[in-house]
């Protein structure tokens, strides 16, 4: 959706952000000691060096609160000013109750209301577009919008096709009314029919599981899709508001592989020295990846106050979505 700036009207605007990776790194080099793999075959596949592994014990909602309470110290704003909060997670510490529930908990934000977004790779980007009518409707004021992830527990060890593309973090925005331009358009796709090309199959039923639950990928067809629809995304929303690929300062796409994220930027126009890259030393952290970005490229000085940035989203379900936005 289009967000108009006639008298009167709210944003959503991003006004800090957050992230938190936990300490411990795994090499390609220590995955080829265990996994049938080499640092040769990943780097050249997939960009990605080494990612962080979240310790025995240290939950999803861990994670997120690390990197809310970064956002929140950016924003110069206490737990307790915050009226939403929204975890995109696709590993929720438990199946119920929310992950959102339990960061709010956390950080002692109790005056929030609190649910998770499922999306996969995308929950971030639905995650924005959701609150953004949340926000802009003066419904909400203060929101913390959270990608937290530990695909670390939902990789199978033993496939070598799948474990050494992912990695755990997390990822925080707060953002807030503004009456200057914030998001400036949305737009969100899904495509259940493809649900079987990345998928965890394995459910909970009567105190069993049933189905394989680890992260099943068919990596040519999902690359394949990937590719085709990023960029396509991306000029939707950057037609919705009247823009072109030459405005874009700064593309933070989905952290899944240099090879992804390089023929998106291609196909859309947009160089590599425009675009944020974080994948090499984090893998793909899902639904954290995007957010992860903007607070590495925030915080580093590269995104600055006016630009325009546009993140793109791509993942299970299948799922893709764009958030442009004026930082
Ligand atoms: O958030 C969205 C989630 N996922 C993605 O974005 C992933 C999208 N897909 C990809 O990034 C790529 O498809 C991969 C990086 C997963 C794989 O790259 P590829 O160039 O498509 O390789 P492939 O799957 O076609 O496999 C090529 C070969 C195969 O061997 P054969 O059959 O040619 O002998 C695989 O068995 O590479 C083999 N292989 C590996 N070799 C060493 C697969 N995984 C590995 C590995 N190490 N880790």
């Amino acid at each position: 959706m289009l967000q108009r700036a006639t008298p009167g009207h709210v944003f959503t605007k991003i006004i800090s952000t957050g992230s938190y990776l936990p300490d411990k790194i795994l090499t390609n080099d220590d995955l080829s000691k265990f996994v049938d793999t080499s640092d040769e075959w990943i780097r050249s596949r997939s960009g990605i060096q080494s990612r962080h592994i979240a310790a025995d014990g240290e939950e999803t909602s861990d994670l997120a609160v690390m990197a809310a309470k970064r956002a929140l110290d950016g924003a110069g704003l206490a737990a307790t000013d915050i009226d939403l909060i929204v975890v995109a997670t696709t590993t929720p510490d438990v199946v119920f109750p929310s992950t959102a529930c339990i960061v709010q908990d956390k950080l002692g934000a109790k005056n929030a209301a609190a649910f998770d977004i499922q999306a996969v790779c995308s929950g971030f980007v639905y995650s924005l577009a959701v609150v953004d009518k949340m926000v802009a409707s003066g419904a909400y004021k203060n929101v913390l919008v959270i990608g937290a992830e530990v695909y670390s527990r939902i990789v199978n060890w033993k496939d070598r096709g799948t474990c050494v593309l992912f990695g755990d973090g997390a990822g925080a925005v707060v953002l807030t009314q503004s009456k200057e331009p914030g998001i400036l358009a949305t737009k969100l796709h899904a495509d259940g029919s493809r649900r079987s090309i990345l998928n965890v199959p394995g459910h909970v039923r009567n105190g069993v599981v049933y189905g394989d639950p680890y992260v099943h990928m068919d990596g040519p067809a999902v690359f394949k899709m990937a590719v085709q629809v990023m960029a396509d995304v991306c000029n939707e929303t950057l037609a919705m508001a009247n823009l072109t690929a030459s405005d874009i300062d700064w593309l933070v796409p989905h952290q899944a592989n240099v090879r992804i994220i390089d023929a998106t930027g291609k196909r859309l126009g947009v160089s590599p020295d425009k675009t944020i890259v974080t994948v090499q030393g984090q893998g793909n952290t899902s639904a954290a990846s995007i957010p992860l970005a903007l607070d590495t490229a925030a915080r580093d000085g590269r995104i600055k106050a006016g630009q325009l940035v546009q993140t793109v989203g791509v993942g299970g379900g299948f799922t893709w979505g764009s958030a442009l936005l004026r930082w």
